[in-house]
């Protein structure tokens, strides 16, 4: 399968995913409004603010088009964001430098809007840097982070243990591991025997957040669970409504 994250079809969505105005991604009354602005909440409603140093250090891994970095830098130190795809980091890099990127909204059909992604107004595009990089091979001279950020990435990851692996080294000592999913373990992504759950084990169900535990205590403890709604618009009258499981870990 070629990467889906690669096509214009998808940096579209994420733009709009990322940073549509309320109105221009659902004009619905009757439609789940919650829903809006998952970028921002996987930061806002997870991270414990009161425990981060001044300026703290933050890695949104799995970044896509940036916005969830973009609200880390509200915190006033450096940020960096890390995907596998170029053409999502570019258009991110492009809003850090450009402060906006013109896209195309699918309406219907190959009827299309232009509308403009704007740099957020609690952005600090300076403190932010993009590259492109594989989280299960990272850099080995990253250094470590105050907060890391994994939004909907785990099962999108051929191999998501050798990420999880990494993590006790990222993440500082008092600092926070945030991860959000679904849980949407896919064989196009996922060969089944690297599954975090979703089987059984003879008679006994294997859930995500078992294997999460097992993989990640005792260097972190989880501190935090909650429902995080999210709504991604395919098409003027199709979207995809989610329910990510947000868990914040604090490392030992
Ligand atoms: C479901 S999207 C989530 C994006 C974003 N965090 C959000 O919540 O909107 C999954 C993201 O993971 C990225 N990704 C997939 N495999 C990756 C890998 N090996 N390393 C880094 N990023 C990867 C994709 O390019 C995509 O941006």
């Amino acid at each position: 399968m070629s990467n889906p994250y690669e096509s214009d079809k998808l940096v579209n969505e994420y733009l709009l995913f990322h940073y549509g105005q309320p109105n221009e991604i659902l004009p619905f009354p009757e439609g789940p409004h919650q829903a809006l602005d998952f970028a921002v909440r996987s930061v806002t409603a997870m991270v414990d603010e009161a425990s981060l140093p001044e300026t703290p250090r933050a890695l949104d891994l799995g970044c896509a088009v940036g916005r969830a970095s973009f609200t880390l830098s509200q915190y006033g130190g450096e940020v960096l964001g890390i995907d596998f795809s170029q053409a999502f980091i570019q258009a991110a890099q492009h809003l850090a430098s450009n402060k906006a990127l013109a896209y195309d909204r699918i309406d219907e059909g190959l009827l299309t809007t232009r509308l403009m992604a704007k740099l957020p107004a609690e952005a600090q595009p300076g403190k932010v840097t993009f590259e492109q990089g594989d989280a299960m091979a990272l850099r080995n001279d990253l250094g470590d982070f105050d907060i890391c950020l994994l939004a909907n990435l785990l099962c999108r990851l051929p191999d998501p243990r050798k990420c999880l692996d990494r993590l006790p080294k990222l993440v500082r000592p008092g600092g926070q591991l945030i991860i959000t999913s679904p849980y949407t373990w896919l064989d196009d992504f996922t060969p089944r025997s690297h599954w975090l759950g979703g089987y059984r084990e003879g008679d006994r169900p294997i859930v995500t957040l078992e294997s999460l535990r097992d993989a990640l205590e005792p260097a972190f403890t989880l501190e935090k669970q909650r429902d995080l709604p999210m709504l991604i618009r395919e098409h003027a009258r199709k979207y995809q409504w989610t329910m990510s499981e947000g868990t914040r870990w604090r490392r030992q």
